[in-house]
C-alpha cells in the first residue's frame, strides 16, 4: 500500500477551521492528501453531499495543491485500497475522542493490516471545536467569527433562514 497517499475521511457538516488546520498540516506532511466526505444515507446532515464538497473544496486554500477532495460510500478501508492510499489521518482534540477514535482505528486496522491510522492534534484554539457544535451556534444566532470560514458562515445563516 502506498504511504505517500493519506486519507482524510469525515462528515464534514460543515468543515470547520479545525478540519481546515488538520488539512493544511497533513499537507505539509503527505504527498498527496485525499478528503474524503461520507456518504452515509443512515445519517442525517444539513448540508447535501454535494453542498459539503462545495464548501471543502472552496475553503482549502488555493496555495494548497496536493489537496484533493473526493467522496465515498461504504467502508473507508474498501476506499483506501481503491485509492491505493496507505494511511488514514483523524484529528484528536481532547481525551473523549479517544475511545472512540481507538475504536475505529483498530477495526480499520483488523480489516486491513496495512493501513495505518495516524492521529493529529489541530491548534489548541480549534480543540473544542466541531460541526456540531457550529451548528447549534448557527442555529442559535451565535457569532462563528474564528471558527468556520467566512463563506461557510454565510452557508449556515442560509441554512437557517438568516440573510446577512
Ligand atoms: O467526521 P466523522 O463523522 O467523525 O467521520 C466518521 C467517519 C466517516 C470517518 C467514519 O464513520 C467512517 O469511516 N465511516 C465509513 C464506514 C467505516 O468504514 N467504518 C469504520 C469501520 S467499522
Amino acid at each position: 500500500m502506498n504511504r505517500i497517499g493519506a486519507i482524510y475521511p469525515g462528515t464534514f457538516d460543515p468543515v470547520t477551521n479545525g478540519h481546515l488546520d488538520i488539512i493544511e498540516r497533513s499537507s505539509r506532511l503527505f504527498a498527496r492528501v485525499i478528503v474524503a466526505i461520507l456518504v452515509n444515507p443512515q445519517k442525517e446532515t444539513l448540508f447535501s453531499v454535494e453542498e459539503r464538497r462545495h464548501l471543502l473544496v472552496r475553503s482549502i486554500p488555493e496555495e494548497i495543491s496536493n489537496v484533493e477532495v473526493d467522496v465515498f460510500r461504504g467502508l473507508l478501508v474498501d476506499y483506501a485500497r481503491q485509492r491505493q492510499a496507505g494511511i488514514i489521518i483523524r484529528g484528536i482534540r481532547a481525551v473523549s475522542d479517544y475511545e472512540y477514535e481507538l475504536q475505529m482505528a483498530l477495526m480499520n486496522r483488523r480489516l486491513e493490516p496495512s493501513i495505518e491510522t495516524f492521529f493529529m492534534l489541530p491548534a489548541e484554539n480549534y480543540s473544542y471545536l466541531s460541526s456540531r457544535l457550529v451548528r447549534e451556534l448557527a442555529q442559535n444566532s451565535g457569532s462563528l467569527e474564528g471558527l468556520v470560514p467566512e463563506l461557510v458562515a454565510k452557508a449556515l445563516e442560509e441554512k437557517y433562514g438568516r440573510t446577512r
